[in-house]
This record gives structure tokens, sequence and C-alpha cells, in this order.
């Protein structure tokens, strides 16, 4: 083996170790470099794990098992040292007894395959603290995907020098292959681990090659780990996009949205505004790290270098920079389907071609009975692609946030935006927010779940901590005026025969435009008992074909609705017992009040 490319003597030792344990044929360091990007995509071409996708420049498709597809909830656990600390919310297991067992699971685990060490940071190298991570993994897909999701090579090894602090984070498909033995094109373990180890700031990842699972820089460390961090210094991790609105006038404004996974994040972050004369920009479309600014306002940055987005559904007409963004090509594809002129093609892209190969290899054309297109299939493209990036994308500081947005899919009851009363309110309305599961996670989907702050499946440590840290973080502003405002939104309201009662996606910079008439205080609304409301006047529906009543129907506060939501809150806040802050049974008293139930 050649000699490793750092002096850094912890890496260089947890690298042996790891590699006694789970002995690969061969080590390489990754450098992030363009040849290595070819070297690595070529090789998974060779191998039959990637497919060229022709009709884009630089392209690959993944077909994955269909068994390894998405998130796995009950396979991701918390191994902090005191139960409490994982909450009522995680899987929690003892930290020795996870260790003991996934070192079983690790021994040998690479075996017939080359072990990547992947030197990565989670937001600008330039930060005064960089927020660095090594992932050791034995999937050249992972490898290659980090390439585009995080800053990564050997631009970070450098600047970690003989002793940055990293969190180590070791991932292993789990499917040794013996000599001679021919591999699978997505080699994986029915058995599959997602562990974090909160007080030791570690991740061992073992048995699925799925992004949500496999790229530990995004969901494990930059929300699970990055949340305790956040917990114990003073800053917050959350699942955010990120946007700048600037208005006619010219007046700038940035608001974050915490929508759970699969429900419009990304759209959002790149929404192009039908309204005359608004902008908007895109920071992030995923995940934000907010801190104080020396200003005393909460900064956001995000903390990642690509977009992992959800591809079912993304048009020309719905998320055009989306569209524009992975036409430049550079861009890993997963389990969409493969036209027969060698282009990308997913449910809701369109006219369908009359002839496809689907995300399991398979013939298919518009007649077949399923679609041709996992509906958690994704693309994953860099950043800098995105036609509609804000500059600041990369200053280490953020930007300034005016505004946090809470969204979930929600057929009934909440209405398509209502602004908090103040900080704590807010506070409540993430904590009760509720959405129904999507494909983003492997399980039954349209189930309606409380998602609080949509960091469910995110939240490093006891959730209700978490809240008190939320609550904390207003006390902590110079000014409670400084804090962002809250807003709760709701894109996904349906009427009685099913449809969307709100068209969405561009459409919804006329809401952000209520937002900001909002924080100037120029906008009106009404006062009910779950916050305040648009009045129909106020939001701007100037040249959009809306019925009428469906627009008085999104916007409905339903007094029986609300009273049915109760019991759901009680029954919710009730899993945190003694835990939970004061502060959030009294929110929910005076809502009772206002509602009149009891
Ligand atoms: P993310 O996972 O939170 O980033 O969600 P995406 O932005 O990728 O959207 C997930 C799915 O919801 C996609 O199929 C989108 O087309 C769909 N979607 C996003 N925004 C809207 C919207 O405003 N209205 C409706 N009806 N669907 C939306
Ligand atoms: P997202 O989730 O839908 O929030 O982008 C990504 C994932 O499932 O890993
Ligand atoms: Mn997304």
């Amino acid at each position: 083996m050649t000699d490793p490319p750092t002096r850094h003597a912890r890496l260089v030792a947890w690298v042996g170790e790891v590699a006694e344990l789970t002995d690969p044929d061969q080590i390489v360091w990754c450098d992030g470099t363009r040849a290595e990007w070819e070297r690595l995509t070529s090789e998974l071409v060779a191998f039959g794990s990637l497919v060229p996708v022709p009709a884009k420049p630089d392209s690959f498709l993944a077909r994955t098992d269909p068994d390894d597809v998405a998130r796995v909830e009950e396979r991701t656990f918390i191994c902090s040292a005191d139960p409490e600390d994982a909450g009522p919310t995680n899987n929690w297991t003892a930290p020795d007894y996870m260790r003991e067992t996934m070192t079983g699971l690790y021994r040998g685990s690479m075996r017939g395959r080359t072990m990547y060490v992947v030197p990565f940071c989670m937001g600008s190298l330039d930060a005064e603290q960089p927020m660095f991570g090594v992932e050791l993994t034995d999937s050249a897909y992972v490898a290659a995907s980090m390439h585009i999701m995080t800053r990564m090579g050997a631009e970070v090894l450098e600047r970690m020098g003989e002793d940055a602090e990293f969190v180590p984070c070791l991932h292993s498909v789990g499917a040794p292959l013996e000599a001679g033995q021919t591999d699978v094109p997505w080699p994986c373990n029915e058995t599959k681990y997602i562990s974090h180890f909160p007080e030791s700031r570690e991740i061992w990842s073992y048995g699925s090659g799925y992004g949500g699972n496999s790229l530990l820089g995004k969901k494990c460390y930059a929300l699970r780990i990055g949340s305790a961090m956040g917990r114990d210094e003073g800053w917050l991790a959350e699942h955010m996009l990120i946007l700048r609105m600037t208005s006619p006038e010219g007046k700038v404004y940035h608001v974050t949205g915490a929508f759970p996974s699969a429900c419009g994040k990304t759209n959002l972050a790149m929404l192009e505004p039908t309204i005359p004369g608004w902008k908007v920009e895109t920071l992030g479309d995923d995940i934000a790290w907010l801190r104080f600014g020396e200003d005393g306002r909460l900064w956001a940055s995000n903390p990642e270098f690509g977009f992992f987005g959800v591809a079912p559904g993304t048009d020309y007409k719905t998320n055009p920079n989306a569209m524009r963004t992975i036409e430049k090509g550079h861009t890993l594809f997963t389990n969409v389907a493969l036209t027969d002129e060698g282009d990308v093609w997913w449910e809701g892209m369109g006219e369908p071609p009359a002839h496809a190969t689907d995300w399991k290899g398979r013939d298919w054309t518009p007649q077949s009975e399923e679609p041709s297109s996992h509906p958690n299939s994704r693309f994953c493209t860099p950043v800098k692609q995105c036609p509609v990036l804000a500059d600041e994308y990369d200053d280490p500081r953020g930007v300034p946030i005016d505004a946090i947005l809470f969204g979930g899919r929600r057929a009934t009851t909440i209405p398509l935006v209502t602004q908090a009363r103040d900080w704590v309110h807010g506070v409540y309305m993430g904590a009760t927010l509720s959405s129904e599961t999507t494909a983003a996670a492997v399980g039954r989907v349209g189930v309606v779940r409380r998602d609080p702050m949509a960091m469910l499946p995110f939240i490093g440590y006891n959730a209700a901590d978490y809240f008190g840290h939320w609550i904390e973080m207003g006390k902590a502003a110079t000014d409670e005026a400084l804090m962002p405002q809250v807003f709760y939104v709701n894109w996904f309201r349906r009427g009685e025969d099913g449809r969307f009662l709100w068209p969405g996606f561009g459409e919804n910079s006329r809401v952000l435009k209520w937002v900001v008439e909002r924080l100037e205080g120029r906008a009106e609304a009404v006062e009910t008992p779950i916050g305040y409301c648009p009045t129909p006047e106020s939001l701007d529906v100037d040249g959009l074909d809306l019925d009428e009543a469906d627009l008085k129907a999104a916007l409905l506060v339903d007094h029986e609705e609300w009273a049915a939501e109760v019991p759901l809150v009680e029954a919710w806040f009730a899993r945190f017992g003694d835990k939970l802050p004061a502060t959030l049974w009294s929110e929910l008293d005076a809502l009772k009040q206002r509602l009149d139930v009891r």
C-alpha cells in the first residue's frame, strides 16, 4: 500500500484500524480531482453498477437493489450513553453493544473491495472552524456521490493539517467478495444499521448504499451529529432550504423552510416566481446550519455542495431551475428510467416516451402497470450548476434569516399560510408539525405523523431537549425582534374531490410575497385561534386562474378540524413526559381556550 498522503496521525491510525478490521483489497485516498471522478465512474460503468446517460454530459444512472431505495428509519440508531438522551422518538442501543455488534459485521466486510478514504468538509473550507469529516467506504458509488455532495479531497486533507478534529464516518455495503466471486451491480446487505454515537461524534453505517443511509456527510453528520453539536454549542442544525427573495423595490429577504423529505424543499429553494418583479435565488435545498451573527441575528449556511433531489414530479413546468441544473450534466441519477434516446425520464416529466427501460432494468411502456421510476428516485447534482444560485452559498457566515417556514403535507386542517405570534408560538408550530409520510423513507406512504421541525428522523438527541434548545435560542437572542418570524405553510391541502386546492410550485411565490409584506408590516391578516392568516384580499392572486371557493378553502381555519387536532397534539406531547418544556403545554392550553375546546 502506498503511504497515506497526510501526516494527521489520528486519521492514519484510524484508517489502519478499519482496514485491519474490514480487510479491503486496497485503500484509495480520494483527491477529489476530475481524473478521479472519471476513474470512479468508468470503473462503475465497467462493473455494470452505472449506466451512462449519453443525452446529458458526464452523467450516469444507478439502479439499486429493489430493497435498497430509501432511508431506513427502523434501522437508524442514536447510541447515546443514556437512553434518555436519545428520547422517545429515536431507536436507541447502548453504544458498547452497538460497537460490538457492528464490529462483528464489519469484520472482513470489505474483502475483495477497495476502501475509499474520503476527506470532506461540511460547509465552507474558510469557516472559522471548518467542519471536517472523513468517510471510509467500500462503495465507489458513494465515493463518486461525495464528489458532488461535499467539498472533498486533497484540499480538505491539506487543510486538516496534522491534528484537526473530524467526524469519523464508517460505511460498508456489507457485501464482501470471495476470490472468484462475481459482483452484483448494487451490492448491499439485508442487515442494515445506520448508527450514530453523539457523544464521541462518530457515524457507523452498514448494509445500505442508498444516499440518505450512505452519504454520511448529509443526514447523518449535518443533521443528527450536527444537531447534538448545536445543542452543546448554541446553534441549530436543521432540515431546511435557504432562499433569497428580492422585492421589485430591490429589498432583500432570506427565508429558510423546514419541510419533511419529499415535501417541497428543493422546489421552493429554486422557485421561479410567477409574480412580476420578484426574484428568488437559491442558497440551499435541504440542510441549514443556523448560528447567531455578531449583529445578533440568526444566520444560515448550507453545509452541502450538491443537491440530492427527488426526481419524480421534477419538470420544466414545476421546477425549471432543477431541470437546468441537471441539464448541465455531471449528474448521478438513481432509480429513474432510461429512454431509447439515452436520456433520463420519470413520472411527471412531460409526455412519457413510447418505450423506455425502467428503474429495474425492464422494458417499460406507458401501458406498463408499474411506474418507470421509483417514487424516491433521485438526481445528485452540483450546487454550482444551479442557474439561480446566490453568490453567498460559499460564504462561511451564511445569510441573515428574516423568516422561517415550517410546512408539511396535509390534505386537511392546515391552512395555506399562518404566521406565529412570537418565537415561542413559532417553536410550538414547529414542535407540532405534522405531515403525511412519503416514499423518502421505507414504510407506509400517506400516513399522518408528527414530524417536529421536519426533523423527526434527524434529531440526534431527545426531541424534548431539542424543543427546549429552540426556545433557549429565542432567549439567547439579544433582542427577540432580531429573531426570524415564523410561518406555517401547507401546499398540499385538498378539496373534497381530492385535488390540490393551491397550484403550488412557482405560485408559492405569492405566499412568499405575503410573508415578506408581513415582515414589512404591510400585508393584512386576520387573527385566528392558530395565528395570523391572510385575508383573501391580502394574498396577491393577480393573474392566477384560481377558483375563489378553492382559495377560501385553502385559507380556511376550520374549527372542527382544529378541535380534532388537539387530542393528537396532546398525545404527542404526552410522549415526552416531564421533559417537555412547560411553555409548549401552555401554548397548547392557550390554543384550546381560543378554540373553546377542552
Ligand atoms: P424535498 O424532498 O423536500 O426537497 O421535496 P421536493 O421539492 O423534491 O418535492 C417532493 C415532491 O413534491 C415532488 O414530487 C414535487 O414535484 C412535489 N412538490 C413540490 N412542491 C410542490 C407544491 O408546491 N405543490 C405540489 N402539489 N407538489 C409539490
Ligand atoms: P430529502 O431526503 O427528501 O429531504 O431530500 C433525502 C434522503 O432521503 O436522504
Ligand atoms: Mn430535496
